[in-house]
């Protein structure tokens, strides 16, 4: 396949993260070319349908377009996955750089994993990127080329704030930034108010309303936390005698125990 083209972020992997990035994408008029790859043929169909993209199903052909690769397979697949592309012949992989979705997987494990001399970033998105409003953080191998790392930047920021952080922090950051602690939130909120007799679309919209505005009340405003669940609040009132028995009944201790179980997982990831 000598003369192919090698200027594709190619996807491998297309499944839930990359769905929703590449409709983020979409959304922001991103004119790069894609390439996804994916074992399934149903889905790479599915993909080309709903997203405009370019599909491969032979991972050489894949590799080979491109300039930017993105690894987006479960973390349990990627060291074959890896595997893989480094027995391909190294005159058909163009690209020096490649960035890893993969939860909890370190760069020295995805350096390791792939007999190239290639430079690792991980990134951490959310399926929110599909609106635009997503928040990813990032963080570089060390000798991550300056040029590269404004494009990856770039790229995120089409879906949302990126934020560099060290990779140290990258585990903490991933169970503590999931869209699905919002939805857990608000079934949460919105299932203990149909017990008290609310039906389930009042309750959904109260609860939605109360999590939602008053978050993004605070984003929006330069009021401090602390002053707003103050005024929220009326001391010896309704909201301050819930937000007491929750608390007394292990509210926070549940998140932290929630997160430490999530940062187990996450390590177990890296020992694959
Ligand atoms: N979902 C999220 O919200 C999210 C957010 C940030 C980061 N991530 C990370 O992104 C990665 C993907 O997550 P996901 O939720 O998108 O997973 P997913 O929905 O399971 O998608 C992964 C896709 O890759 C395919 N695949 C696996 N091994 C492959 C291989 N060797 N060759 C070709 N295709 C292969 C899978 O096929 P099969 O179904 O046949 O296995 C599946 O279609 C994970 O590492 C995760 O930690 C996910």
């Amino acid at each position: 396949m000598k003369g192919a083209r090698s200027d594709a972020i190619v996807f491998l992997g297309g499944g839930r993260i990359t769905g929703a990035l590449l409709a983020g994408l979409h959304r922001a008029g991103y004119e790069q070319p894609i390439v996804v790859h994916d074992r399934n043929a149903d889905k790479l169909r599915q993909l080309r349908r709903q997203h405009d993209v370019q599909v491969e199903a032979d991972l050489h052909r894949a590799v080979e377009q491109a300039h930017l690769l993105i690894i987006a397979v479960r973390p349990d697949s990627v060291r074959e996955l890896l595997q893989k592309i480094g027995q391909l012949d190294p005159g058909q992989t163009h690209t020096t750089w490649a960035i890893s979705l993969a939860a909890g997987i370190p760069l020295k494990n995805l350096r390791a994993w792939m007999d190239r001399p290639l430079r690792w970033a991980r990134a951490m998105p959310s399926p929110v990127a599909r609106s635009g409003r997503g928040l990813t953080a990032i963080t570089f191998d060390r000798h991550f080329p300056a040029a590269a790392r404004r494009e990856i930047r770039d790229f995120f920021t089409r879906v949302g704030i990126v934020l560099e952080i060290p990779e140290s922090k990258f585990d903490a950051f991933t169970v503590t930034y999931s869209s699905s602690h919002g939805y857990h939130a608000l079934a949460a909120l919105a299932g203990a108010a149909e017990k008290l007799g609310l039906d389930r679309k009042t309750a959904l919209t109260a609860a939605a309303h109360a999590l939602a505005d008053g978050i993004l009340g605070w984003r929006e405003s330069n009021i401090s936390l602390d002053a707003l669940l103050h005024e929220a609040a009326t001391p010896g009132g309704i909201s301050a005698t819930t937000l007491a028995t929750m608390d007394q009944s292990g509210y926070e201790r549940v998140i932290q125990q929630g997160l430490r179980a999530g940062m187990g997982r996450a390590k177990r990831n890296a020992k694959r």
